[in-house]
């Protein structure tokens, strides 16, 4: 089933996906869904928890199958983990399943986002300043590779974030 005019957004750990999902989510009405909570209650636990006792790439497999599986009934908000790039598999159920939307911001900005939540496994190491770099530097072309929009979101609140893409999507709308 295709459901072509949602709204997909991909990016990093502190993008913002998360509140500007919900941002989106108040300010259109559409549904809302979140792979990484779709991921936690299928598998009955958390995602650091799952991360800590099955490893990455039990949780990799979880996260392609709850994509794969996503086929929303109407246009919705959908929000992703920011490894989900990672599968090349899974960047043509982005696609299947509406505009894709990059929430970028560099490194530091990520750093100092992702900080405020201490349950991100793969920030669970010695230099988590670093270790965004490296993630950054590996998944920046995969992101843009799966991309139909990409929004700065430095020095951008979430409404202000929100804004910008619904603006995109209209005039996409208005283009057709
Ligand atoms: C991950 C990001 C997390 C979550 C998991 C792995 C990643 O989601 O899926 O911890 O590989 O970047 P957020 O992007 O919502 O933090």
């Amino acid at each position: 089933m295709n459901s072509p005019r949602s709204i997909v957004l991909i990016g990093m750990m502190g993008a913002g996906k998360s509140s500007v999902g919900r941002c989106l989510q108040r300010r259109t009405g559409l549904l809302r869904f979140d792979t990484d909570e779709i991921v936690a209650t299928r598998l009955g636990t958390s995602i650091s928890e799952f991360f800590a006792k099955q490893g990455e790439e039990q949780f990799r497999s979880a996260e392609a199958d709850a994509l794969a599986n996503l086929a929303p009934a109407e246009p919705s908000i959908i929000v992703t983990g920011g490894g989900i790039v990672l599968r090349d598999e899974n960047i043509s159920h982005l696609k299947r399943l509406g505009v894709v939307v990059w929430l970028e911001a560099e490194g530091a900005t990520l750093f100092q986002r992702a900080s405020r939540r201490s349950d991100r496994p793969l920030l669970q190491t010695d230099n988590p300043r670093e270790t965004i770099e490296k993630i950054l530097a590996e998944r920046r072309p995969l992101y843009a590779k799966a991309a139909d929009v990409r929004v700065n979101t430095t020095n951008r609140n979430h409404d202000e974030v929100a804004d910008i893409i619904l603006e995109e999507i209209e005039n996409r709308t208005a283009g057709q």
